[in-house]
């Protein structure tokens, strides 16, 4: 299959990418930074692993375009998109005191991007009635447990998760499959070094998502691979 992963240059990203091409899969490995995502592409290829980079800014219209272009002369389908890319730049501070620009733009990268992709590329999955979507979400956009502080980033996972089950929704007569995970709490830049989780155990259930079969469930929200309360 032919999959696409969204922030694949570095952290849960590059380990989702990873571990769908070991499984055989043709892997589009988007960065921001292109000589990034190139330089790790290539060390993929070294290994044995199809990946090909390419360059994606996910707030971009004009660059979610570009890549549209190229996944449809290039492969002519997609079958997996995962929505990976995110920022978290409000940890612990009080939604009553940050600027709402902050707010504009993490709702911006962290759910209007996954939307614009899955927007995209939707169409393509219903002409070949095949798709899997994975928007990487977080418990901190679990209403439930939900309290102060870190708000744009909560609202913007919480958001992200109704986007999930909207989609879900509308493409419910395809075999089409979109739903949301959480990789738990994961030692990258963004999870920090005293994170539980390597980024194997946080990519396990983006990569089980992506790879559904048909009697798979749809609009979703997961934690290894069990499903979680909104
Ligand atoms: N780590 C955790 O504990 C944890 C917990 C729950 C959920 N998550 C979610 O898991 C996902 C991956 O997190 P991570 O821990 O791997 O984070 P990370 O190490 O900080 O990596 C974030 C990735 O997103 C990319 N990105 C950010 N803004 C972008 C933009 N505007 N356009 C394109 N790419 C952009 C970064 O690209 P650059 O390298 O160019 O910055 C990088 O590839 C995120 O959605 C995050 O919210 C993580």
């Amino acid at each position: 299959m032919i999959g696409l992963v969204t922030g694949g240059n570095r952290g849960i990203g590059l380990e989702i990418v990873r571990q769908l091409a070991q499984e055989g899969h043709t892997i589009i490995l988007t960065s921001r930074d292109m000589q990034q995502g190139d330089e790790v592409a290539q060390e993929m290829r070294k290994a044995g692993l199809d990946v090909i980079a390419h360059k994606l800014e996910v707030t971009s219209q004009d660059d979610i375009g570009n890549l549209q272009t190229f996944v449809e002369v290039k492969f002519g389908r997609l079958d997996m998109l995962v929505n990976n890319a995110g920022i978290y730049p409000d940890e612990g501070r009080r939604f009553l005191d940050i600027e709402l620009d902050l707010v504009r733009y993490t709702l911006e990268v962290n759910t209007l991007a996954p939307s614009a992709l899955t927007k995209a590329f939707v169409p393509m999955m219903i002409a070949q009635n095949f798709g899997r979507i994975v928007n990487v979400s977080s418990g901190m956009g679990q209403l439930t447990y939900m309290g102060g502080g870190t708000g744009a980033y909560k609202l913007s996972k919480a958001a992200l998760n109704a986007v999930t089950r909207i989609t879900a929704g509308e493409v419910r007569r395809y075999n089409i499959k979109i739903n949301a995970m959480c990789p738990g709490w994961v030692r990258t830049d963004m999870g920090g070094r005293g994170a539980p989780r390597s980024v194997e155990q946080g990519a396990d259930t983006a990569v089980w998502l992506a790879t559904l079969p048909d009697d798979g469930p749809s609009g979703g929200f997961f934690r290894d691979r069990k499903p979680l309360e909104w």
